[in-house]
Parts: structure tokens; sequence; C-alpha cells
């Protein structure tokens, strides 16, 4: 009897290393992609009946999710290893006490890389873009579809990283065309989210796609900053640093399409558009030699 229970709790020590193996090699992962983090929810969810492998699941999650932690922006999980666009999360702060957010990163274009922060497109059910001062700060949609990621999130990531910006958008005839600018700047909420950019370094479009005039407040319907005598966001709808109306308003509302205008006059139907930041010492090509 003795020698059977001897053999029994040797199997399940066994049992146990080699659950423990498992979990190990979880923690070997630097930065593994988020499918994996729904797997391991998915598997931790299931496996309420062995307690050990539970808890040893429990603490690579642990573990996982301060790895994750690393990543500030598209940009890191992509020398991570994630070559797949898709929902990532990231952490924009400089301290562990704020939830990680979900963005949309384009990991194709230009090499990658991307931290998309507006997205419009035609869809399903279209996300209403005229709000308050307070949801553009914190964001709003769901990155998956038409988002804004909030002006507080872009003010903590260009304030700690320099940062280039990129537009990319396609018309109702399907023709796509980008402009790529060195550097953004969003300021914090005392300066209003004032607005700085770079020059355009490339672009297949005009250069007004994207402008503007001075460092720019941001405005809302609630919040009015332009330099305009009226309210741009109440005239234009959405919210954008909008200057003096004329320039771009690509939060515009959805009015049996989507369309914004190109600096001075030039309104452009749109399917889909695309801004989104990098840090601007992202290289591309040695991100591949690492990667691929
Ligand atoms: C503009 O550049 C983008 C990205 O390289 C490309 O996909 C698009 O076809 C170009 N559009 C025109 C009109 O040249
Ligand atoms: C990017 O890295 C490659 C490979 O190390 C190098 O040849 C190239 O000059 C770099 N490009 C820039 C813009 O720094």
């Amino acid at each position: 009897m003795m020698a059977w229970v001897y053999v029994s709790w040797l199997l399940i020590m066994e049992a146990m290393a080699a659950h423990a193996s498992t979990s190990t090699n979880f923690e070997e992962i630097k930065y593994p992609d988020s499918r994996l983090r729904e797997d391991l929810q998915q598997l931790s969810d299931g496996l309420t009946e062995d307690n050990q492998y539970y808890s040893s699941l429990v603490h690579s999650r642990s573990l996982y999710d301060q790895q994750l932690s690393i990543a500030a922006d598209c940009a890191d999980h992509l020398m991570g290893g994630a070559i797949t666009s898709g929902v990532y999360y990231i952490y924009p702060f400089t301290c562990s006490c704020r939830k990680p957010v979900p963005v949309w990163c384009d990991m194709e274009t230009d090499g990658g890389g991307w931290t998309v922060f507006l997205t419009r497109q035609t869809q399903d059910s279209q996300v209403d873009f005229n709000r308050w001062w307070q949801e553009y700060k914190s964001g709003f949609g769901d990155p998956h579809g038409e988002y804004w990621l909030g002006n507080e999130h872009l003010h903590q990531m260009t304030s700690s990283r320099s940062y280039s910006v990129r537009v990319d958008f396609t018309s109702d005839a399907g023709v796509s065309y980008y402009l790529y600018r060195t550097f953004i700047k969003v300021a914090s909420e005392a300066e209003r989210y004032g607005l700085s950019l770079g020059a355009v370094a490339s672009y297949n479009t005009s250069t007004g796609c994207f402008a503007t005039s001075g460092s720019p407040s941001f405005s809302t319907k609630d919040q009015d900053y332009d330099s305009a005598t009226g309210n741009c966001a109440v005239t234009k709808g959405g919210g954008w640093w909008y200057y003096n109306c004329l320039y771009n308003n690509p939060t515009s509302p959805y009015n049996s399409g989507l369309s914004f205008t190109c600096y001075p006059k030039r309104v452009i139907k749109l399917s889909k558009l695309q801004v989104k930041i990098r840090p601007t010492a992202f290289n591309s090509s040695l991100c591949r030699s690492c990667y691929q």
C-alpha cells in the first residue's frame, strides 16, 4: 500500500514537472504575438480542474504581461517579431499604473511598425466622430475599424520618443495616396494638445492633404481653440487641429459617404483614411534583417 502511494506520488510530481516545463516555454518568448495571449486566456479558462497547471499558467501570464508592457508602440511589437497587421496592446506610459491601450498596428506599409491613431472607413455601422473634448482626449471607436486613439495617448507617446507621421488614404474610386512628414508632436492638455509637424519628406498627393499653419491647438465642439471667428469643430464636425477651418477635416461626419478637404479646397471622397506614427529612428531594413 505504501509503495503504491509512493509510486503515485512520484507520478504526480513528474506530471507537475512536465507542466512546469511547459509553462517555462512561455517565459522564454520575449514578445509573443497577441494571438498567444488569447490562446493562453482560453487555456487557463478551460483548465479549472488541474490546479497546479492552472496556477503555473497564471504565473506565465503575469510574466507575459510584464514582457508585453515593454511595447510602447507598434514599432516595438514589430521589432519583437509581430509582422502581421492587427490589433495589439501598447503601453505608452512611463509607469505601469495605466491600462494597456489596444491599437491597430500597420506592419506592412513602408516597412511597417506604424501605430494608427485615426481610421476612417466605410463600414457597416459608422462611428460618430462628432464628440466632446473628453472623448477626443481618451479615444473612442474600435481599433478594428473606425477609431481615434486619444489625444492623451498621442501626447504621452510623442513626448517620450521622436515620431514621424504618415497619412494613407484611398479615394472612393479606389486610388491610394500617401503623405509622410518627418516629425509630429502633440503637446499636453494644458497646452491644448497643440500640434507640431515636421517637413513633408515624401508624398504622392498634394502636400495640402496633411497641412497646417504654426502649432494649432486641438478643437472640439465644446472647446473652441481654433483661430477662426466661429468654431471649426461645429462647422466642419469632429475634432482636429483646425486652425482657421481651411486645412484638413478628416474627422468630419459620414454624410452619405466619407470625405475630407486637402488644403486649400480640394474635397476628396474617401473609402478609407489612416493617420499613423512611427519612431523617427525606425529603420525598416534593420528590422527586416533581424526578423525575417
Ligand atoms: C502612392 O503611393 C502608394 C504607396 O506607395 C501606392 O500604393 C499608390 O499606388 C500610389 N498612388 C499613386 C497615385 O501613385
Ligand atoms: C538602416 O540600416 C541599414 C542596415 O544596417 C543601413 O544600411 C541603412 O543606412 C540604415 N538606414 C538609415 C536611414 O539609417
